[in-house]
């Protein structure tokens, strides 16, 4: 089998801390197929590698958005789909490529509307606290692990204490 390429690392967005931090097994090669997402656990620290058609990628496993978990979501090509509420983010660029339906900030302050997807209610415009706060919410910058492969293993770099 040939060994998948490793996607780099969008400009500045990896992890603090892990710049010349150890890198660790953290799963097999045979766990990522192709298309596969997978959540591997660091102490409090959750993180989400993607098999995507450009290849193998870590990020946080928690949404952009409000950090629901990316694992359970799907992925098509390199873009993952959040389970929550649709927003959309290429896993090679870390840009968003569909805002959340609830609207809100992007990670520059520019306010997006709210959205639904064909046959749903549109969730409503800022009016009481609950939408406020969405209209508040910021989508953040994605923030990537630098990772490996070592004989059939995948290994990640962590960010050190
Ligand atoms: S938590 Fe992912 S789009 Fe809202």
């Amino acid at each position: 089998m040939t060994e998948p390429s490793i996607v780099p690392i969008p400009p500045g967005l990896q992890a603090a801390g892990t710049r010349s931090a150890p890198f660790l097994p953290v799963a097999s090669l045979a766990e990522l197929p192709s298309g596969a997402l997978l959540r591997v656990t660091h102490g409090d620290l959750d993180v989400l590698i993607a098999h995507t058609e450009r290849g193998l990628v870590a990020v946080d496993d928690r949404c952009p958005h409000m950090s629901a978990p990316l694992s359970v979501g799907a992925l098509d090509g390199c873009v993952v789909a959040c389970p929550l509420h649709s927003g959309r983010f290429d896993l090679a660029s870390g840009e968003t490529v569909q805002f959340p339906t609830t609207g809100g900030l992007d990670p520059e302050g520019g306010y997006h509307p709210t959205w639904a997807p064909p046959g749903s209610d549109k969730k409503p415009e800022p009016t009481d606290l609950k939408a406020r706060a969405r209209a508040l919410t910021r989508v953040r910058r994605m923030r990537y692990y630098p990772l490996r492969l070592r004989d059939g293993r995948v290994e990640l770099a962590f960010p050190e204490d």
